[in-house]
Formats: C-alpha cells, sequence, structure tokens
C-alpha cells in the first residue's frame, strides 16, 4: 500500500520524504489556506520534494470551472492529480478532464454509491473520507471493504485512496483490505513509527554500550568517526602469497620449537 502525507506544510512534506516513507501528498483548501502562501509556487514546491502524486484541488462549484481549474493545474508539474468534490458537477468535471488525460482525484466521498459513479466517470483515485464517517458513527472502514468488492466485481481501475485517516489502526486496517494508498496527517505518520518497546530496548543497548571498556569506546568511537579524530588506517592488505609465505614461516618455527631447534 502506497503511503501519502495529506498536508500542505513543506516543513512537515520534507521531513517525511527524508524517512523515504511517502508516495505522495494530498492537499485541499483547508490545508493550502493554512500556509498563507500563494497557491501555484506552493503546489510547485511540494512537487519537487515529491516524487509521486501530489493532489491539489479545484475551488469551483461548476463543471465548467473545474474544468478550467484542472486545465492550469495539470500544467504546473507531472505530478499533479486534480481533485474534484463528489457532486453531478464534480463528475462532469472528472469525465471531462479525464478524457483529456488529466488525472483526476474525485474526493468528498462517503458513500458506496458514490464511489461507483467516480469510476465510471474515469476517476483516477477515489477518496473516501473515513475518519468523517467514524465521526458520525458510521463504519468508515466498512465503505472501503464495500469500495473493494464493487471495484474488483467490475474491475474498475480507479484507486482507492482512503483520506480522513485518525489514526494508526485506519491504516493497519487500510493495508489489510488491501486498499492502494492511505493519505494521512503527519502527526498520523509519526505515531506510525512510534513503539514504546522499541525505545525502552534502544535505551537498554545504549546503557549496557556505557560499560565496555574506556579505551574500547574509545577505539570504536575513533573507527567511526564518532569522535572528530580520524579514522584509525585499516589493516594494509596483504596478498595472498605474502600471507602463505607468512604462514609457512610460522609452522616452521614451530617445527623448529617443538625439535628443540
Ligand atoms: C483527503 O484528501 C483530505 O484532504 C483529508 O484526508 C481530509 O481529512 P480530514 O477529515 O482530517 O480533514
Amino acid at each position: 500500500m502506497k503511503i501519502f502525507l495529506d498536508s500542505a506544510n513543506l516543513a512537515e512534506i520534507r521531513e517525511a520524504a527524508s524517512w523515504g516513507a511517502i508516495d505522495g501528498v494530498t492537499t485541499n483548501p483547508s490545508l493550502v489556506a493554512k500556509e498563507q502562501r500563494e497557491f501555484f509556487p506552493l503546489l510547485k514546491e511540494i512537487c519537487e520534494v515529491v516524487h509521486g502524486p501530489v493532489s491539489m484541488e479545484t475551488t469551483s462549484r461548476g463543471a465548467d470551472g473545474m474544468v478550467m481549474e484542472g486545465r492550469v493545474f495539470a500544467k504546473l508539474h507531472s505530478n499533479i492529480v486534480v481533485k474534484c468534490p463528489l457532486t453531478k458537477e464534480g463528475l462532469k468535471a472528472t469525465r471531462q478532464l479525464t478524457q483529456e488525460k488529466i488525472r483526476v482525484n474525485v474526493t468528498l466521498c462517503f458513500s458506496a454509491s458514490q464511489a461507483l459513479l467516480a469510476a465510471k466517470a474515469g476517476a483516477y483515485f477515489i477518496s473516501p473520507f473515513v475518519g468523517r464517517l467514524d465521526d458520525i458513527s458510521s463504519d468508515g472502514m466498512g465503505l472501503i471493504r464495500d469500495i473493494k468488492t464493487i471495484y474488483a466485481n467490475y474491475a474498475f481501475t480507479t484507486q482507492i485512496l482512503v483520506a480522513s485517516i485518525r489514526h494508526p489502526l485506519h491504516v493497519v486496517e487500510a493495508a489489510r483490505i488491501g486498499a492502494d494508498i492511505a493519505t494521512m496527517p503527519f502527526s498520523v505518520l509519526e505515531a506510525l513509527v512510534k513503539h514504546p518497546l522499541t525505545d525502552i530496548g534502544l535505551d537498554r543497548f545504549l546503557k549496557d554500550w556505557e560499560n565496555l571498556p574506556d579505551a574500547a569506546k574509545a577505539w570504536h568511537a575513533r573507527a567511526t568517526g564518532l569522535a572528530g579524530a580520524p579514522a584509525p588506517e585499516p589493516e594494509p592488505k596483504r596478498s595472498s602469497r605474502a600471507a602463505a609465505a607468512s604462514q609457512a614461516g610460522r609452522s616452521a618455527a614451530g617445527r623448529g620449537r617443538r625439535s628443540g631447534g
């Protein structure tokens, strides 16, 4: 399963990219507005950092406006995927943009019937919002299971991008179901890494390491460059003939000693 970061914050995106953890980014108007920056340069910078799809959402209500925005977005960078809402107008725009070979992420999906229509319109991604469904006592992950079954039944190629993820279990469950992608805020990505036993284990290893004799610790620090001192020269490599010769010499000396010579 691919992992996308649901963020328009460059510092978060850079950090997550440095872990080799993300395959793409999703943004939405709320996330972009938080950054208080011009939209296009920001999205272009994100595309330079992330080597994968970057979803950029239209802000029109009508299909014509979405199509106009989508055409411009798509020219900004080859990573851009245009995001359209799951409304009748959004479906019209999806169909049009898809016919123009522009990839569309159909967002704000809350039902299996909506997901079916998005696939028929040619959506590249469908974004069902699991967290917002859970918030109103509906089964968010149940929707992912339904969409997975329906798309498999009819061999739709639209990829399921699980959105509105709130915690690590959403991610694990999405992977279990076989969703194509999970997009999550930076806080959830961080939570995926953390385990208290990892931290306790590392503390114990490093405490035990302190019991090493000082000379051995110093040697290690020099060898790895951690001490800031130049690492010791590696032992000169001897040719196999030289090694054999010295071995022969040692054996002869041993024989001499044993025979009292
Ligand atoms: C997806 O593309 C959306 O940006 C996002 O997942 C919405 O999540 P939220 O419900 O946490 O706002």
